[in-house]
């Protein structure tokens, strides 16, 4: 696994770059990411470019001996550009336009933005695409952060008209598909159907997964037009994107088809911050993350991109962004590093080299403090170089459980919650959870066809399932967890003619009549021996299976047939880990039970464990494989410190 760091060269004085260099090369880094946000300095005036500091940059890092990523910069189109063409501004919901003053101010319907983020991307792989030092692209940048996926504008609205048409061929057909008979919403023509914003009350649910479906296309397609340039002009090179924490308003997986890695940006404190956790987990994990945040994200965007994933923007101090902006513990730069290292990272790079002492980011620590001087973000960074060094190579291997998580049953919940925050992200991420402190490694993946050789399957809220997609589930030959929700919905989310879990009660035969949402404090006592409760959502289940579980009034909460679980309940995070422990066992796996804050990572040639606890932890307690030998941590683990094996099969 190789280092970076996000450098901005058009930021600081031309005499400081090749110090800049020197120092990254020092601090153990070969990769350095620039230029995603250099619009207004390679094209300060319309069509006249002015390449020459780029030039320089990327030759004084290149002959440093650092692999320059180089970004396309579309995520900041320059004011000259606003300008010309007013009406490439996205509109937000409510109906106003993003104004010009920060970034991201662009919609990507409008077809003239469309065209100049081509224009400007053929221009720069024209210059850059040969240049040896160039090892890799980016495009744009984070599509979708600031909530700028969905555009309510004109070009919206027209281009999502043409979309529909393409999808239903005839407007019957959309009608029948959403119901429209519902609340006179019939429409005699494409023409005659807006944006789902600023209706009365909520607009028609299929209305809205349809225009999500319609937003995520248009980033593919954006994505995509870049991704042609740069294939063919700058051939051998990689292509990265790089994905968000928390976030799935467009398909990653679709976009992933056209990168060679899928790029992510962790900011584990900030994500804790800013996220669903209790203020408990707020504050244990305040200056760790919470253990999974990173992890979570790592198994999930390593499959995205057919395994291939980097982290190209790492923590390295307090951002400036959350709410709180806490200091990592002594220890975590590095923890955060090895951690992807273990989950198969091939780079992590830092964001950023050096603070930047004005503008939005000015509170954001880089690796360097504003005055050069190296911060803790620096020194860990060099201390995790030396530690990738002795480590040694970190082959894959299969992970125990497949978890499936697909981004359309997510925006479904979005429209659809029915109980305040029921999310399939949020659900994926407690599976994940309790999984994990199973002492389980995870793949996180897009469908069941992609889980065919896992001994365990956990689909926690697979939402909208056809006759297709339950047929892959069919095909597994591994044990199979489907939590509640599960193909409650047919893919235009609608109620499937034979009630949850539609074409999935032919794994297990079961009929949802009713489901319940609850609020919180509102909970349902487990019979015994589980004890713990249902929280937040239960089902009605009619079946002529004998439950494995039920609540202490007798309603079923876990039904088991053959190798096919399904869970009708939320149930309380005790409660989960005891029953995912219980079908991974029955599955051949062997769960342990890891004090709350460990984390076990198996790879092809390493054992990895990772204590996030404010707490020391003994090592002992743990089952380590026969053979395996330590080579870093001691046996009384400190927080913000791990520890690693090799085994003796790598
Ligand atoms: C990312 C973004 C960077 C920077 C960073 C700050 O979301 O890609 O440009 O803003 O956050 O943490």
């Amino acid at each position: 696994m190789r280092l970076g760091c996000c450098y901005y060269p058009e930021h600081w004085p031309e005499d400081m770059w090749a110090d800049d260099a020197r120092r990254m090369v020092d601090m153990g880094l070969t990769r350095v990411r620039i230029g995603e946000f250099s619009w207004a300095r390679i094209e300060p005036e319309p069509g006249c470019f002015d390449w020459d500091g780029l030039d320089r940059a990327i030759a004084v890092l290149g002959e440093a001996g650092l692999g320059v990523i180089l970004g396309t910069p579309t995520a900041t189109p320059p004011k000259w550009l606003v300008d010309s063409m007013p009406d490439m501004i996205a509109i937000d919901r409510d109906g106003t336009p993003r104004k010009f003053g920060s970034r991201r101010h662009y919609c990507f319907s409008h077809q003239g933005y469309r065209a100049e983020s081509a224009r400007i991307t053929r221009a720069m792989a024209e210059r850059y695409g040969q240049n040896p030092h160039i090892v890799a692209w980016q495009t744009d940048n984070e599509y979708g952060c600031h909530d700028t996926v969905q555009s309510f504008s004109d070009a919206s609205r027209a281009a999502f008209r043409h979309w529909l048409a393409a999808r239903y061929a005839s407007i019957s057909a959309l009608n029948a598909a959403w119901g429209n008979i519902f609340w006179s919403q019939t429409y005699r023509s494409f023409a005659e159907i807006d944006l789902p914003n600023l209706t009365v009350t909520a607009a028609n649910p299929s209305h809205w997964l349809d225009f999500r479906r319609y937003a995520s296309d248009m980033v593919v397609a954006f994505n995509r037009e870049q991704t042609n340039i740069l294939r063919a002009l700058s051939p051998g090179r990689d292509i990265m994107h790089n994905y968000m924490g928390f976030f799935t308003e467009f398909d990653h997986h679709d976009v992933g088809t056209d990168l060679d890695v899928a790029g992510w940006d962790s900011y584990p404190l900030g994500f804790l911050e800013q996220f669903w956790f209790s203020d408990a987990d707020k504050l244990r994990y305040a200056r760790q993350g919470h253990p999974d945040i990173a992890a979570f994200h790592h198994d999930l965007y390593r499959g995205c991109a057919g395994g291939r994933w980097w982290v190209i923007e790492q923590q390295p101090g307090p951002v400036n962004w959350a709410r709180y902006n806490p200091a990592p513990l002594p220890g975590m730069v590095a923890l955060w590093t090895i951690e992807a290292m273990a989950h198969g990272a091939e780079l992590v790079s830092y964001f950023r080299w050096r603070q930047y002492p004005k503008a939005q980011e000015q509170m954001h620590s880089g690796l360097l403090r504003p005055d050069s001087v190296t911060d803790q973000g620096g020194v860990e960074a060099r201390q995790a170089a030396d530690l990738i060094a002795r480590i040694g190579v970190v082959t894959a291997a299969r992970a125990d459980v497949a978890l499936i998580f697909d981004y359309p049953s997510d925006w479904a919940t979005q429209i659809e919650p029915q109980g305040q925050g029921y999310r399939a992200l949020r659900t994926a991420f407690e599976y994940y959870t309790a999984l994990r402190e199973n002492g389980l490694s995870v793949d996180i993946v897009r469908n069941a066809a992609d889980a065919a050789d896992h001994a365990l399957v956990v689909a926690p809220c697979a939402m909208l399932i056809d006759e297709a997609g339950a047929a892959e589930y069919g095909a597994l030959s591994g044990a199979l967890v489907l939590g509640p929700r599960s193909g409650s919905k047919t893919p235009v989310l609608t109620i499937p003619a034979k009630l949850a879990p539609g074409p999935l009660a032919d794994l297990i035969p079961l009929t949802v009549a009713r489901v319940e949402s609850l609020r919180p404090g509102l909970t349902e006592a487990l019979a015994s021996p589980l004890g713990g409760h249902v929280h937040g959502w239960l089902e009605y289940v009619e079946t002529a299976l004998t439950p494995r579980l039920t609540t202490a009034n007798g309603r079923g909460v876990w039904y088991q047939h053959g190798r096919v679980h399904y869970l009708a309940a939320k149930v309380d995070a005790d409660s989960l880990r005891t029953i995912l422990a219980s079908a991974a066992r029955d599955a051949g796996l062997a769960p342990q039970s890891l004090p709350s804050g460990l984390r076990l990572r198996r790879s092809g040639t390493h054992l990895f464990a990772f204590n996030y606890t404010p707490d020391p932890v003994d090592l002992s307690m743990l089952t380590i494989p026969a053979g395996t030998q330590r080579i870093h941590g001691d046996p009384i683990l400190a927080p913000a410190q791990f520890a690693v094996w090799r085994t003796t099969d790598g």
